[in-house]
C-alpha cells in the first residue's frame, strides 16, 4: 500500500541526499509550549492551530500521559505523546502523535522521540503500544527498526479509524522481557 496522504512523509527508504543527524534535547512539555507545538502540528499535519492547542492541552491534563518536545538550539522541531488508553483492549501506554517539522526530517529526531518515550514507558514496567496507518510506511519503518512487532491489523484501534481502512497495532516489550531489535513485522 502506498501513501498519498499529505499528513504522512513521502516514503523514501533510501534517500539520495541526506543531512547529518542532529543533536536535540527531548523533555516533557509544559503549558508555555502549547502555542508553538500547536503551530508545528498545524504546519505539519494540517488543521487549525487553535484545534491543535485544545488537543495538546487535553493531553497535558490527562492522567498517566505525557507530551514531549524535541528542541534543536532552543527551537521546537518535534512533538510526541504518550497516552494511557483504556477504552478498548489492549489497555496500556500508547505512543501517539509523533511529528517532526518537515524541514528537520530524516535527521534522527523521530527515532529520538520514540526511543525516549519507549524508555519512559518501560521505566513503568509496561509494554509499549502504538497503532499506525498501513499507508504510513515511513512510520512503520521507524517503529520496526526500534523493535516493534505487529500484533494485529484492523480498521480501527482504541476508537481511532484509519482513513485508508487499515492500520497495524504494534507492541514493544521491555528489554528484560526479550526483544529490542529490528523485527520482521
Ligand atoms: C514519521 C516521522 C515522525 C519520522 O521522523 P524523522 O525525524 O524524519 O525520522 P528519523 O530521521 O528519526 O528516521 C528514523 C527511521 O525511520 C524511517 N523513516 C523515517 N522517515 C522515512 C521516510 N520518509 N521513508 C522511509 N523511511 C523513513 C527510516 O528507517 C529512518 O532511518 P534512516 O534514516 O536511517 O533510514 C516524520 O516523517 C513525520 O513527522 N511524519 C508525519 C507525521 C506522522 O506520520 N507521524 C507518525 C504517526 S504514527
Amino acid at each position: 500500500m502506498t501513501s498519498d496522504n499529505p499528513q504522512f512523509a513521502a516514503y523514501a527508504p533510501a534517500p539520495g541526499e541526506r543531512q547529518p543527524p542532529v543533536a536535540a534535547v527531548v523533555a516533557g512539555a509544559v503549558e508555555e509550549d502549547v502555542p508553538v507545538l500547536a503551530a508545528l502540528q498545524a504546519r505539519a499535519r494540517g488543521g487549525s492551530a487553535g484545534e491543535w492547542a485544545q488537543r495538546i492541552r487535553r493531553a497535558l491534563d490527562a492522567e498517566r500521559s505525557l507530551v514531549v518536545t524535541a528542541r534543536v538550539a532552543g527551537e521546537v522541531v518535534g512533538y510526541a505523546n504518550v497516552a494511557f488508553l483504556s477504552a478498548h483492549a489492549p489497555v496500556g501506554y500508547y505512543l501517539t502523535g509523533v511529528t517532526v517539522d518537515p524541514v528537520w526530517r530524516r535527521r534522527g529526531l523521530g527515532r529520538l522521540l520514540t526511543e525516549w518515550r519507549m524508555e519512559w514507558v518501560w521505566g513503568r514496567g509496561e509494554p509499549v503500544w502504538c497503532f499506525v496507518s498501513a499507508e504510513n510506511r515511513a512510520s512503520l519503518d521507524l517503529h520496526r527498526e526500534l523493535g516493534f512487532e505487529r500484533v494485529a491489523s484492523g480498521p480501527s484501534f482504541q476508537g481511532v479509524a484509519f482513513a485508508c481502512g487499515e492500520g497495524w497495532l504494534l507492541r514493544a516489550d521491555p528489554p528484560s522481557q526479550g526483544r529490542r531489535r529490528k523485527s520482521s513485522m
